[in-house]
């Protein structure tokens, strides 16, 4: 299955000031991981963060970036300022994003696509609402979520891809979704993954599980055949609790 990867979203939290000695924590903690150690944090604190990974194996990932190269869209950034700075990752379509800020599946698409040609490992996010759990329409949903985000993309730039499965219910929350419910989405998604591509892209890609996953639940989870690594939001602002989650992928 895909490498596995734990990613902190650090949303908006932390300040630039308070960011590259965090890293640094994270990287004295986690040295040794057998897994990808990603930090994905606020634009402001791109800078610190990747002066605080230089020479460590931690990897720094941005939360949004815009689908343009250049031009007159106030207030955003694109994939190029990204990759100037050393950025590795940028989380794509989180439920937040979608919900506050009007982002569709078109420009989760279209943003996916910009991240892949410029180089950067996209983390694209789906998942339901307790509505739609509860009409049982999950997996019809996160179906067409990952029909439409990887619509036109190859094979070849599809196993570069990062899928979150996190539970809209589950985040921040404290309401973390059974290891079987999670395993069952992910396993969901891979089988649309063979059918849409074949089976090696399939288990090519790392599928997270994301969703008030904890130090204390990380284990069960991730020992889950389909569940590659998580993203992670309140557990990846400690340093402790995150190289804990850290150390359960194996
Ligand atoms: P949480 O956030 O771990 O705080 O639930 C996860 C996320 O939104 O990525």
């Amino acid at each position: 299955m895909g490498k596995y990867i734990i990613a902190g979203n650090w949303k908006m939290n932390k300040l630039p000031s308070e960011t590259y000695e965090f890293v640094k924590e994270v990287a004295e903690k986690t040295k040794g991981a057998s897994c990808e150690v990603v930090c994905c944090t606020p634009y402001v604190c791109l800078a610190p963060a990747i002066e605080a990974a230089k020479g460590t194996h931690v990897k720094i990932g941005a939360e949004n970036l815009h689908f343009e190269d250049s031009g007159a869209y106030t207030g955003e950034v694109s994939a190029d300022m990204l990759c100037d700075m050393g950025v590795n990752y940028v989380i794509i379509g989180h439920s937040e994003r979608r919900q506050y800020f009007a982002e569709t599946d078109e420009t989760v698409n279209k943003k996916t696509k910009k991240a892949l040609e410029k180089g950067l490992i996209p983390i694209v996010c789906v998942g339901e609402s307790l509505d739609e759990r509860e009409a049982g329409v999950t997996m019809d949903l996160i179906t067409m979520q990952v029909k439409k985000a990887f619509a036109g993309i190859n094979a070849d730039d599809m196993k570069k891809v990062v899928i979150a499965y996190e539970p809209i219910w589950a985040i921040g929350t404290g309401k973390t979704a059974t290891a079987d419910q999670a395993e069952e989405v992910c396993g969901g998604i891979r089988k649309v993954l063979s059918e849409l591509y074949d089976d090696a892209t399939a288990k090519a890609v790392t599928i997270q599980y994301g969703g008030s996953m904890n130090a204390k639940n990380a284990a069960e989870l991730l020992e889950k055949e389909n569940i590659d690594g998580g993203l992670i939001g309140g557990a990846s602002l400690k340093s402790e609790d995150f190289s804990i989650i850290v150390a359960a992928a194996k």
